[in-house]
This record gives structure tokens, sequence and C-alpha cells, in this order.
């Protein structure tokens, strides 16, 4: 009996570690263990949503009116409290890197989630841009909403609730925008691609428009990236980097809109 109880043991032990073993170096493992069972187990247990749990850890660390420190305090908390699906640290040194390299007048931003990567471009705008951002979950947008206000940068963003597909047709009218400079793709993937090219046929890119896409090896873009690196319409380079706060490998795709 004792030995078919340490067996039993032994067995569980190596199934935990198995588990610890993929979820730290296999992409799929990690975002199924953060994002479907940890932040469902953590809702259910403190009445909370994970967004919530951000903001709340913002503004009790993070200074008001100090957008670096809006970002640290995410990046502390998602590093060391609960992983959450922002552009993150590392990703983010690539992102900061290419909006000061364009000097964008006009950015689009697709998926806001809390508002992290906002704050990371707005805070690097030179004066007088603009960024929109577009999400369709408004419990997420509120979220964002505060923690932009946070940061003090909710002068330079536009922050619109709604689908990406509905919004980018109506956006020359709705925010009188004639080009956009950079537009950072970074909701959900199986939109990168119908989303680029309706930012084509709406007459929302210019020859030399910068459009930079986070995650294109996890979860991956397959579509999106054969797409930007076969056609002539673009030169496209990749980044490797890590997906946010793991050791897993991700990467972000710039492509240059040729016109
Ligand atoms: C990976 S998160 C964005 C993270 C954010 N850019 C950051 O780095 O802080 C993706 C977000 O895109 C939103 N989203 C997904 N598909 C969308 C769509 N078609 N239109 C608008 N928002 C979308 C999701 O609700 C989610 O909040």
């Amino acid at each position: 009996m004792l030995a078919m109880v340490s067996l039993l043991c032994a067995a569980l032990l190596c199934l935990l570690l198995f588990v610890v073993w993929k979820v730290r170096t296999n992409g799929e493992w990690a975002l199924w263990w953060h994002d479907n069972y940890l932040e469902r187990l953590k809702d259910f247990v403190t009445g909370t949503t994970r967004p919530i749990r951000i903001l709340q850890f913002v503004q009790r660390c993070a200074k008001h009116g100090d957008a670096l420190s809006v970002i640290s305090a995410i990046d502390s908390f998602c590093s060391k409290v609960e992983w959450a699906m922002n552009v993150g640290d590392k990703k983010g040194e690539i992102l900061d890197a290419i909006v000061l390299e364009t000097r964008p007048r006009w950015v689009l931003e697709l998926g806001t989630y809390c508002g992290y990567s906002t704050v990371r471009i707005a805070r690097l705008l030179p004066p007088g841009a603009r960024l929109v951002t577009i999400e369709m979950n408004p419990h997420y947008a509120q979220v964002a909403k505060e923690v932009i206000q946070h940061a003090g940068l909710e002068a330079q963003v536009e922050l619109l609730v709604g689908s990406s597909s509905i919004l980018i047709p109506q956006l020359k009218k709705k925010l009188d925008i004639e080009k956009f400079d950079l537009v950072f793709i970074d909701h959900w993937k199986i939109s990168y691609l119908p989303d680029t090219k309706l930012l084509e046929e709406c007459g929302l890119l210019r020859a030399g428009s910068v459009l930079l896409a986070d995650n294109v090896v996890c979860p991956g873009a397959p579509d999106y990236l054969h797409y930007v690196r076969n056609s002539p319409q673009y030169q496209s380079q990749y980044y490797q980097s890590y997906l946010e706060y793991l050791q897993v490998e991700d990467g972000l795709e710039k492509s240059i809109f040729l016109g």
C-alpha cells in the first residue's frame, strides 16, 4: 500500500514538474496557463478582473502624471505578480526605438487592452502628434482610459471603443486623418491581415508608413507574415525578442509600406 502511494506521489510530482517545464519553455502552454487557467482562478478567488488588478496596482504604486512610473508599475506587476498580454518590457524597448526613429505625426494602435503600449507610445510622441487606439472590449477600454489618465497622456490619445474592422473605415471622417505614419498591430492575430488590407483600401497608409506587428511568433500570425514578407508593396524586417515577461521566443515585424 505504502509503495503504491509513494509511486502515485512520484508520478504526480513528475507530472507537475513536466507542466512547470512546459509552461516555462513552450509559448502555447505558457499562454494557456497564464491566460486561461490562472486568470480565471484569480478572478474567481478575488472577485475582480485582471485589468482591474493591474489598474489598482498602478493607482497604488505609480506616480500621477509620470508615464515611466506607470510603465514600470505594470511591468513589475506582470513579471512578479500576474502575467498579462501587454507588449512587455523587452519588446517594449524595440517599440520605443521604432517610435523614436519614425517620429510619427499620426499613430494607430489596434488592440489597447489596459493601455500599457498606448502609454509607451504616447510618451515618446513629438509635440502635436496624436495616437488613435482601438479596443473592442468596453471593460478593457475603461481600464485603459484610467491608466492613460494616470500617466497624464489623455491629451495625446484618442481611445475608440469597437471592432477595428468597423472603426477603420470611419477613421478619416471621424478624426479628420489623412494617413497614419505608424501602425502598431497588436489585436487578435486572425485580424492582422484583413485589417492591414482594410487600411490599404481605405487609403490610410502612405509610402513610408511603418506597420509594426507584435506576437508574430507567439501566438503567431503566419498569413500576415507571408503577406508582408512577399508583397512588393512592403519591405519587412523581423526583430527577435521574448514573449512578454517570459523566456519564450517572440518578436515584432516592422514592415514599411512602399506605396
Ligand atoms: C494583446 S492585447 C493588446 C495589448 C496592448 N497593445 C499592450 O501591449 O499593452 C489585444 C487586445 O486587442 C483587443 N482586440 C482584439 N481584436 C480586436 C479587434 N478586432 N478590434 C479591436 N480590439 C480588438 C482585445 O480585446 C485585447 O484587449
